[in-house]
């Protein structure tokens, strides 16, 4: 039997049998990861080597750089993913694989990887799109949740309201038609000299600073579930500028806190209206977004107003991550969706074809 026959036919004993072991691989951008999960929601590995600290020597991430640590770092992580499961090669049923969006010699990395893997051990190949990762990161995280829900997915390099309205089953309702809020956040600490990811760090200064102290544009959006932030980050950016250029000084923590306020507030408006013109009654969050602390508060004290469930992964799930890949991967192979050794990295791939 030639080796797509094969991998067919066990594809579909899987699917009939609702449960398959998952090796999962990601490596869209500065983290290679691999993780091994169980039926989408049971998480036995999850091996990360993060590049964060030699990207933040050229403050972002440098894509020929990334190809190449990813490729260094994939060999190693499969054996500490399979050793930490506690698990053999031959337990594993099927591999699913990150294919985009992302950078494309990053994703190649990792579709080839997964490809000789999948080959080698004649296992099913499962292509994820990384957003789909993202919003499946709280299947792990919530052992109950299950779709229909909204999910607000906020990331380096996307935003968006999704209507998940099955597994695998998503309708796109807003997006930014710009920057992504995680890439604002770091184009503005770069102002306040926080090293590349700012995210992380401005969000613990506004922790201690007063977000009442400056106030910036609102920005007009054509959708009504659309986001800008070029705009916002151009205007923050331009302020701090013409303040110091004028001789005056910015309070880094007043000004991380009330820009984070005004990024928070944004995300949430969009999101909540969604929320409530679909009649939803669970909303998520996703994406390294997500991990931001005045988010998870407001998004915890508007969905209790609104008596609605709240969900969010905790910051190791909502970071890049090959866990979620994993859960992702499981529902896609009970859709019947396998790849094969055509698979390619698509680094500007859509959640949904819009
Ligand atoms: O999901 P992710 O790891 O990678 C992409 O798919 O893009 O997201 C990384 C982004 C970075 O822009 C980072 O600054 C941002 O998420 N981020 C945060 C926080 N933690 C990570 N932004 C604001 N507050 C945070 N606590
Ligand atoms: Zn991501």
């Amino acid at each position: 039997m030639s080796y797509i026959e094969d991998v067919l036919n066990q594809a579909e004993t899987l699917k009939a049998r609702k449960h398959a072991l998952i090796l999962s691989i990601e490596s869209s951008c500065d983290e290679t990861a691999i993780a091994v999960v169980r039926d989408g929601r049971e998480v036995l590995a999850d091996e990360i080597a993060s590049q964060v600290n030699i990207h933040a020597l050229y403050g972002g991430v440098v894509p020929e750089i990334a190809s190449r640590m990813h490729v260094e770092s994939l060999s190693e992580l499969y054996r500490r993913a399979l050793k930490n499961a506690g698990i053999s090669k031959n337990d594993i049923d099927a591999i699913a694989v990150t294919f985009g969006p992302g950078l494309v010699g990053a994703l190649l990395t990792g579709v080839s990887f997964a490809k000789a893997l999948a080959y080698a051990l004649d296992l099913p190949l499962i292509a994820v799109n990384h957003i789909e990762g993202h919003v499946s990161a709280n299947y792990i995280a919530h052992p109950e949740l299950e779709p229909p829900f909204v999910c607000l997915v906020a990331s380096g390099g996307h935003s968006h309201i999704v209507n998940v309205t099955g597994y695998g089953q998503y309708e796109l309702l807003g997006r930014t038609v710009d920057d992504a809020a995680g890439e604002a956040f770091d184009k503005v600490a770069r102002v306040l000299d926080i090293p590349y990811p700012g995210g992380p760090l401005l969000d613990k200064l506004a922790e201690s600073g007063n977000s009442d102290k400056y106030h910036f544009p609102n920005v007009h959006t054509p959708g009504k579930y659309d986001f800008s932030f070029s705009g916002l980050k151009t205007a923050v950016i331009n302020q701090a500028h013409s303040i110091r250029q004028s001789g005056g000084t910015i309070d880094a923590a007043d000004w991380a806190a009330s820009f984070r306020k005004a990024v928070v507030d944004t995300l949430l408006d969009k999101a909540l209206t969604a929320v409530k013109d679909t009649g939803a009654k669970r909303f998520a969050l996703a994406g390294g977004v997500a991990s931001n602390m005045l988010l998870r508060r407001e998004a915890q004290r508007r969905s209790n107003e609104m008596g609605i469930k709240l969900y969010f992964p905790p910051p190791r799930l909502c970071t890049d991550n090959a866990a979620m890949i994993g859960s992702a991967g499981f529902y896609r192979l009970l859709l019947g969706e396998t790849a094969d050794m055509s698979l390619n990295a698509e680094p500007s791939i859509k959640l949904i074809e819009e």
